[in-house]
């Protein structure tokens, strides 16, 4: 049963440093995801935000001369505004420091500690401040590095409550064998083998050795472990526990409502297995799928800020307009996979989708439409060329591909067979010859329909590759006349919505970019770091 709502999440990033492309990458991609499902009239909520407590954020703070709350509040403004710049259509900005978070964070102990969820203890072993994890010393092994990010670990020693993990492992069993629960399969199998299957310990889930938390009520000195504190975000944006739940109601609880996590490989860990018993723990249902993206690596490793390595998004906006920037992230890493940022792929992308295929296509339907019809789109018309029936399936073809994949989250197959078919068409202006049937009387109708066709492609590429290209669709729409209504999705499969329209040439929309000189602009942004 496909359901009504739809409801998605980014991870909540750490307000320890300037976001980069890494963050613009998960991001970018739900933005694409929620823009295509309001597109399609779904009722959607996406929430980006925030996660502003534990040890590291305590430290930066510190290092910086401020106290924390004055140090998050300064890097949160830049993050907020990074979304802005990115077009970024987040329907909530959830910080874990807003009081109506805090609040659920201090309910859920309260839960937890009356369940008989959480026991106190004493825990001795190794943690990663970066990624604010514990880990054990087999996992940190003779070096003592942290087995996510390879930094070293330091040694903890403190009193703290644990949480009951062999409690829910029958839900969380549950949870697995769900079909899509988990996606690629290759990060849920590495779950099992590596956690579930040597037998889940239980998990450290308060800290007394600092401040920087939601204080646990009942204990005093505790502070919540900055995990239980973020996961919470999900719902506590949703005004969870609140006076008024109604967004939590109809976006959570309800089952008519589709709940999706994207996130990065390296906290998979975090999502699939605490995530998922804290809910039970809760007694609340579990998010349909979590869906785990690659990680946008550079030449030397991971695109991080520890590592001094990351590209800012601001001067490629800048110079190359954040269409340009939305389309390649979409495009070029296969969803799911690593991928590695180099200034060739970055421009190569441009010049080969957007500036030789679709802005191609764009600039070329129009004068044509202009020269031969005085700009007026002629009727669609069937069966008169012999490649019209190839084009007239292959845009139908292209839509219901296009919906299958991107309900499935397949995010780039989706936009490579946009630009199939717009490739498609630039082939069809080749066999077709307009300039040639201009030429003959008797080949009107031919002319005709070869326009109304590429007037056509050139709609249809251009609404599905909307929830990508948020500003240039809105100059090709007006290069078509098309209103917001008639350029609604409902409108995809009526092939007339064009017949008699006026044509406006447009400026251009993707400039081509010199590849030498852009590739040398971008290196010089990745060594100026
Ligand atoms: O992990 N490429 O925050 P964070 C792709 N606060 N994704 C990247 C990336 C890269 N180079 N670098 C980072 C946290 N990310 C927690 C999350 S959620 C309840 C709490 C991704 O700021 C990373 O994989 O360190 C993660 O999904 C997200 O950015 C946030 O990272």
């Amino acid at each position: 049963m496909e359901k009504k709502r739809f409801y998605i999440t980014t991870p909540i990033y750490y307000p320890s440093g300037n976001a980069h492309i890494g963050h613009a990458y998960c991001t970018t991609l739900c933005d694409v995801f929620a823009r295509y499902k309001r597109m399609r009239h779904f009722e959607t909520f996406f929430l980006t935000g925030t996660d502003e407590h534990g040890l590291k954020i305590e430290k930066n703070a510190k290092t910086a001369g401020l106290d924390p709350q004055s140090y998050v509040d300064g890097i949160v403004a830049k993050f907020k505004d990074l979304w802005r710049v990115m077009e970024i259509s987040n329907d909530e900005f959830i910080r874990t420091t807003d009081p109506k978070h805090i609040a659920v964070v201090q309910k859920v102990f309260s839960h937890m500690i009356k369940n008989d969820d959480v026991y106190l203890g004493s825990y001795k072993g190794w943690y990663c401040i970066p990624c604010e994890s514990f880990w054990t010393d087999t996992q940190v092994g003779e070096n003592h590095l942290c087995p996510d990010c390879g930094r070293e670990v330091v040694k903890e020693e403190e009193p703290c409550l644990f949480f009951k993990t062999q409690k829910y492992l029958p839900e969380l069993k549950e949870f697995f064998d769900k079909e899509k629960s988990i996606y690629p399969l290759g990060r849920k199998n590495e779950m099992i083998n590596n956690f579930i299957k040597p037998g889940l310990e239980d998990l450290c889930v308060s800290r007394t050795s600092f401040k920087w938390g939601v204080p646990i009520k009942e204990y005093e000195g505790h502070v919540s472990y900055v995990w239980v504190d973020a996961l919470f975000n999900y719902v506590s944006a949703l005004n969870y526990l609140s006076e008024d739940d109604s967004l939590y109601k109809k976006f959570w609880e309800s089952e008519e409502s589709e709940i999706i996590h994207v996130i990065g490989a390296d906290i998979t860990r975090f999502h699939t297995i605490y995530w998922p018993e804290f809910l039970t723990s809760m007694g609340l249902r579990l998010p349909d799928r979590v869906f785990v993206h690659g990680l946008l690596m550079m030449k030397d490793g991971k695109m991080s800020k520890s590592k001094g390595n990351v590209v800012s998004p601001y001067p490629l906006i800048e110079r190359y307009g954040v269409d340009a920037l939305r389309y390649y992230l979409t495009r070029e890493i296969i969803f799911g996979n690593d991928g590695q940022f180099t200034p060739e792929q970055f421009i190569d992308r441009i010049n080969m989708d957007l500036v030789n295929n679709y802005g191609n296509l764009v600039s070329r339907t129009i004068s044509m439409i202009e020269k031969y019809f005085d700009g007026v789109i002629p009727s669609y018309l069937k069966n008169i060329n012999k490649e019209d029936n190839e084009i007239d399936s292959l845009i139908k073809l292209t839509i219901d591909k296009y919906i299958n994949e991107l309900d499935d989250l397949k995010i780039t197959e989706g936009f490579i067979d946009v630009m199939t078919l717009v490739s498609r068409a630039n082939k069809y202006i080749e066999e077709t010859t307009p300039w040639v049937l201009a030429k003959d009387e008797t080949k009107k109708e031919n002319l005709k329909s070869v326009l109304a066709h590429l007037a056509r492609v050139l709609f249809v590429s251009t609404k599905l590759l909307e929830p990508v290209l948020v500003k240039k669709v809105k100059e090709v729409y007006e290069e078509l006349s098309l209103s917001n209504e008639e350029a609604d999705f409902n409108n995809i499969l009526n092939e007339h919505l064009l017949d008699n329209k006026h044509v406006k040439k447009g400026a251009i929309l993707f400039p081509r970019l010199d590849v030498n000189k852009e590739v040398e602009y971008v290196k010089s942004l990745m060594s100026n770091k």
